[in-house]
């Protein structure tokens, strides 16, 4: 029997992260994400990635430096970007320009411990310039040059819109950052340990990631799910009938369910409390509310069916990055950025011990046919 979807198919060991999807548990690297989300920064659960411990000051302050000296983008990449249409889907100006950095890098095929470090580092630091970037040219602006002093989350609100944001916005941004940097064997780490068990590079291997966590039943979830709140709140209807209208007509509630988690997904139910501190200073609890009112139909009504189907992370990260002011169509961009330590860390461990990934198919064709001359098929 073919194992559909893979499900429940152990690939491979990690050590980078743990999901107990029976009782909405994460950890990276030993670590539960909770107490990572409320404690750490994304510069520090970069490190735990990477190193396999967290940084103590000193190896924060350096990796830090290291981050923020690799974020400029060398000109030949942004006169890309200034030539891509401007409405382009942010992810497939992601997955280009990664592919582009592998052009313009001399030791793109060096898969070297250090090497690899260097590349994690440097894609780690660029995509946010790249996302920013783009935004602001399509909208007509001029991109904002990084700020070494500044971390990812504060240098990402900054590039995007031109000043800083406050405390608030910049916590709750690099939390956001912190939930999405790693999540085990998903399709878009798998698809970036295909391609480097073939031996091919780093760059090619995050651009096969990239191309898909594009897709809605993975990282693109977010943007729909703001959609779909956007379409309660034009439509009138109340979210109890649209979401009975969706579910009746066979349709998924974007931003429930999950292949591993049949319990709320633990990240979720921090970006929950997030919303709710960021939306009530921006005085506009519009998303938050709604989200609540489907969430608390989508529970009984799964109850009702008796499926184990909760919010995941896209839920209420689309009203989050709403609220931090960010344009709809870039939030699969940010989980990208946010992704891309937990993938780089993914590559480490594949180069370390690889094998090429081959699996089969069942093969379910005829068998026996003869080719006939064509004038007779
Ligand atoms: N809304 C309504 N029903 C859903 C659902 C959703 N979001 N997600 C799953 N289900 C139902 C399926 O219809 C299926 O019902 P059935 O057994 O009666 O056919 C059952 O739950 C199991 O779904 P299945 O497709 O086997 O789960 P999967 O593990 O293959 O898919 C997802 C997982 C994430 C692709 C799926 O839950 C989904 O499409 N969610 C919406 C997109 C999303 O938010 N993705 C982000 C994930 S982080």
């Amino acid at each position: 029997m073919a194992a559909k979807g893979l499900e429940g198919v152990v690939v491979g060991q990690s050590r980078l992260s743990w999901i107990d999807g029976a009782n909405g548990e994460l950890i990276y690297g030993g670590y539960d994400i909770d107490d990572l989300a409320r404690n750490t920064t994304f510069e520090e659960v970069c490190y735990l990635l990477w190193n396999g411990a967290l940084p103590n000051q000193q190896q924060l302050d350096e990796l830090s430096r290291e981050i923020a000296a690799q974020r400029r983008l060398r000109p030949e990449i942004l006169e890309m970007i200034r030539a891509f249409p401007g409405d382009a889907d942010p992810m497939a100006v992601l997955r280009t320009v990664t592919s582009a950095l592998g052009m313009y890098d001399p030791n793109a095929d060096d898969n070297s411990e250090p090497e690899l470090r260097r590349k994690a580092i440097l894609l780690t630091a660029q995509l946010p310039t790249a996302t920013a970037a783009y935004d602001r040219i399509r909208r007509g602006l001029e991109p904002v040059e990084p700020r070494d002093e500044l971390g990812t989350a504060a240098n990402f609100l900054y590039m995007l819109n031109g000043e800083e944001a406050n405390e608030t916005r910049i916590r709750t941004m690099d939390v956001a950052l912190v939930l999405h940097a790693e999540h085990g064997m998903n399709a878009s780490t798998f698809a970036a340990r295909v391609t480097a068990g073939t031996l091919s590079d780093v760059y090619s291997a995050i651009t096969s990631a990239i191309g898909t966590l594009k897709g809605p039943s993975h990282g693109g979830a977010n943007v729909e799910v703001m959609n779909m709140l956007r379409e309660i709140d034009e439509s009138g209807t109340s979210p109890k009938e649209w979401v009975r209208e969706a579910l009746g007509s066979g349709r998924r509630v974007m931003g429930f369910g999950h292949r591993v988690y049949k319990a709320t997904d633990p990240r979720a139910t921090v970006l929950r409390e997030l919303a709710d501190k960021i939306m009530a200073e921006a005085g506009e609890t519009r998303w938050l509310d709604l989200s609540d009112q489907i969430r608390t139909v989508m529970g009984e009504e799964m109850e009702a069916k008796g499926k184990k189907i909760y919010p995941n992370v896209d839920f209420f990260s689309a009203s989050v990055y709403t609220t931090l002011g960010i344009e709809m169509d870039l939030f699969t961009a940010v989980f990208a950025m946010a992704r891309t330590p937990g993938w780089t860390a993914h590559l480490f461990e594949q180069y370390a011990n690889n094998r090429l990934i081959r699996p089969e198919a069942e093969y379910v064709g005829p068998r026996g046919l003869r080719v006939k001359p064509i004038a007779e098929r």
